[in-house]
This record gives structure tokens, sequence and C-alpha cells, in this order.
């Protein structure tokens, strides 16, 4: 009889596995991101079902068990490990998105956005680093461990949406019909950062968002604006006045009511987030801004991650090409987004910044708002013995010291994998902050890309003795 291969043997295989595939990991991530699978804009549409399936296809040939699900929007990728009969393993899920953010300004780009790059130790790419690279590793891990043929101590399903970067709308629904086969102990997802690159994170908070959108409406049609600007009201110039009231001079956001459900910071959660590295010069050099601006009495860790904000992501009236054309411009808009922390709602928090719109509105023009996506702030305490044990696979694959966040971004459909499946959710995010996550020029760390397959090689056989 052959002896029981100790722990580190087997775990050696699968790392050994991960060293010799490192080239072929970084091809197959430069195929993956030159699909241009933006889900913001329905020209992609098709882009986003020939990614799908390209997944589909990959999952099959590592050896997982992988099938495409349609949606009312764009499909969802489920695959999962082969099941062995004879015992229930512990179930876990991974999540990732294989969708991304609109690559605009194309000009910024120094390679265009689909044509992957590796320079030195990045890849170039949109999606590279937001979100395909991140669970491309999970994937990479996986098949580390199929194909040395080692025994995985966990079952594994992989949910892929292409939504997520709008809101993951159609994923909610998603999980409630698949929830049988969903019957899973935790969620893994790699879609967040880490400070610095010796520096690995678990995030325990992650802010939540409300989207809407202001228009108003002037005159039926632009009009000249010597022939009649004055006896009208300009509706990009209300508009300007109108959002200019919704915060004061240093950032706080100016609806009632706003603030009504915000959970203040604890003394622990301020001192966690004051260790985190900060050099204000640095910070403001990094961002390209003359003067760094917010909230007084926070630090810009505390600005940025755990106070709720209001931002316009997008303004729009009148004429934009070249030169000069004197209109009055028949409506303005403005597209706005919030970021929420416990216990704020979207709903609650999209409803006191209408009524404050309809409030401000004058008369001279129409309002119209439209909302859009939402979803809730994320909270889970990093004492919990599955974090615990997360935080040993992170401090052992980069063989640096973790530290704990709280992060600004949001992953609309972790606090649903709470509610539908009952699922708490571990961040290990391999994002840098120079990653360009939504700007041009996106890149993924490849050093961070081969630490992340050894963490998510090294997580599963600790995650399955938490009991
Ligand atoms: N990966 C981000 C979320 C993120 C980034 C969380 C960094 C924490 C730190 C994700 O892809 C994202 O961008 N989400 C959107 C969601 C929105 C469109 C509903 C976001 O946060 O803007
Ligand atoms: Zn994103």
């Amino acid at each position: 009889m052959r002896a029981p291969r100790s722990f580190a043997t087997i775990m050696n295989a699968v790392l050994e596995y991960l060293a010799r595939q490192e080239q072929s990991f970084v091809d197959r991530l430069c195929e993956y991101v030159r699909f241009p699978s933006v889900s913001a804009q329905p020209q992609h549409k098709a882009d986003l079902e020939a990614c799908a399936h390209w997944l589909v296809n990959h999952c099959q040939s590592i050896g997982l068990e992988a099938r495409l699900c349609p949606t009312a929007g764009h499909p969802v990728v489920l695959a999962r490990t082969p099941r062995t009969a004879d015992r229930r393993k512990p179930h876990f899920m991974v999540y990732g998105h294989y969708d991304v953010q609109p690559p605009e300004p194309f000009e910024l780009w120094k390679t265009p956005p689909f044509e992957p790059r590796v320079e030195g130790r990045s890849l170039f790419a949109r999606g590279a680093s937001d979100n395909k690279g991140q669970h491309l590793a999970h994937l990479n891990a996986v098949e580390a461990y199929l194909k040395t043929g080692t025994e995985l101590p966990v079952d594994l399903t992989f949910v892929i949406e292409g939504e997520e970067e709008v809101g993951s709308g159609h994923l909610g629904p998603f999980l409630r019909e698949h929830r049988r086969e969903l019957d899973i102990d935790a969620v893994v997802i790699s879609d967040t950062g880490m400070p610095a690159k010796s520096m690995p994170a678990l995030t325990y908070g992650l802010r939540g968002i409300a989207a809407l959108e202001v228009k108003l409406i002037g005159p039926s049609r632009d009009l000249h604006s010597g022939i009649f600007g004055g006896s009208l009201d300009n509706p990009a110039m209300a508009l300007c006045q109108m959002l200019a009231k919704l915060r004061d001079k240093n950032g706080r956001v100016a609806v009632p009511g706003f603030y009504d459900d915000v959970v203040p910071l604890t003394r622990y959660e301020r001192q966690q987030l004051a260790r985190l590295p900060y050099n204000e010069r640095a910070y403001r050099r990094f961002l390209g801004v003359p003067q760094l601006f917010g909230e007084k009495r926070f630090t810009a860790w505390e600005q940025r991650s755990a106070r709720p904000t209001l931002e316009i992501n997008g303004l729009t009236s009148g004429y934009q090409g070249e030169g000069s054309k004197t209109i009055v411009p028949s409506w303005a808009s403005a597209k706005l987004t919030l970021r929420l922390v416990p216990d704020q709602r979207p709903q609650r928090v999209l409803n006191a910044v209408k009524r404050h719109l309809k409030a401000l509105c004058p008369p001279t023009v129409r309002l119209e708002i439209t909302t859009g996506h939402g979803a809730e702030p994320y909270g889970f305490s990093p004492t919990h013995p599955l974090a615990q044990a997360a935080l040993g696979a992170l401090r052992e694959a980069f063989d640096a010291e973790p530290v704990l966040l709280r992060e600004g971004g949001s992953i609309p459909i972790v606090t649903e994998f709470k509610k539908v499946l009952g699922a708490d959710t571990l961040l290990l995010g391999l994002a840098l902050p120079d990653d360009n996550a939504h700007s041009p020029n996106e890149k993924f760390d490849l050093d961070n890309y081969a630490a992340g397959m050894r963490m998510g090689a090294l997580l599963w056989p600790r995650l399955a003795a938490v009991r």
C-alpha cells in the first residue's frame, strides 16, 4: 500500500504546477482580455456572449463541468469541480465577472485596450485586473489540482457573471433559481484591492451604491442664444446650480436625512485604517490633483472607504463638438452615484435625494429622474474562523503579513449571497492602487497574478479545515 502523501508534498505538486505553467497562464489571460466584454454598451452584446462561451470552453478544458446559463441580460457561466458521490465535502463558491467597464477615452491608452501588452511585470488591457486576471488566478489554481491528480478537499462552484459593472441586475434572480445547486458554505471573491505589492489584504467591508440620472428639460429644441437667451432658463445652468447644492464646500452631502442611518466608525476601525500606508504628497501626486479635498475630521482612508459620498459620474448638455455653437440647449443631464456605508439603504437614500432635487428644481424647467442600480453596503467580521483561515493563505502565498481593509468600491451581489444563499463572502483582492481600474491603461501585476494562484491553491485545505 502507498503511504499517504503529506500535506506539504500534496501542495508541492500543485504549487510546482503553477510555477511551471506560469507563461501559459499569462498567454491565457491575454486571450481572455481580447474580448471587448463591455456590459454597459449594447453594441458589445455579442462580444459578451463570445467571451462567456470562451470561458465555458476553458473551464471544460481544465476538467470542470461547465455550462453557459442565459439570463434576461448577459449570460452567467457556471462551472463546478467534478463531484465524488461518496462523501460531502465543504462547498464554496468562487465569484467573478467577465464584463468590463467602457474603455473610453481611447486616445489616452498607450496601446489599444483589447490588445494585451506585457511590459515588465504588468499586463495591460481593459479587464486585466478588474476582473479577468483575478478570477482566472482561481481557475488556474484549481486547474493545478485537477491536472496533478491532487484531491481537492472542497467542492467548488464558479459563478462568473457578465453584469457586475452595471449592477448585477439579473444575478439575484439567477441565485434564487439555482439555490439548490448553490448549497454553499461561503463565497470567495478576488475583485478588490491591496494597498501595496507586499501587502496582501482581506477586505471586510464594502460600500454600497445607488445610481440615478437627473435630466432637466427646457425649450422644445436648441435655440439661438442671441435671439432668445435671457428670456428663458438655460437647463445646463439650472442643472449646475442644483447639483452645486448637493454638497457643502468640504464634500459633506447636503441632502436632508442623508446621514441618518450612518453607523459611526468605531475606535478600533479608525485605528486599523490609521495603520495603512499613507503619504499625503505621494497620494496627491498619484491622483494628479493640485490639492486634496474631503470631509473634515476624516483621514483620506476613512473618506474613501468608510464615509458615504455623492459623485457626478457624467454631465451632458448642449454642443460638445469643435469650436463654438451659440445655443440655449434644450436639455441637460447628469449621471450620479452615491456610495453608501452601513446601515444606509439604497432605496431610502434615493428617496431622500429625489425629494431634495424636486425641492431644488426651479419652475422654469421640467425635472426627470431615472433611478438605476442599487446595492447595500457589506460587512463581515475579520475574526470569523473563515477569515482567519483566509489570512493564513494570504500570508503564505505572499510571504507577507496581510492587512484588514474596508474598501470604497462595491460588488453589488455580495449582500444577495447572504440573503439568498445564507453565505458570507471572503474578499481577497489582488488589484494594486495603480492598476488603473476603470481608467485608461488598466493593467494587472503578474507577480500578483502568480501569488493569487498560490493563494487560490493554499486556500482550500485551510477553509476545509474550518468547521
Ligand atoms: N472590482 C470592483 C469593486 C471594487 C474595487 C471593490 C476596488 C473594492 C475595491 C468592481 O468591479 C466594481 O467596479 N464595481 C462597481 C459596481 C457598480 C457599477 C454597481 C463599482 O464599485 O463602481
Ligand atoms: Zn469594476
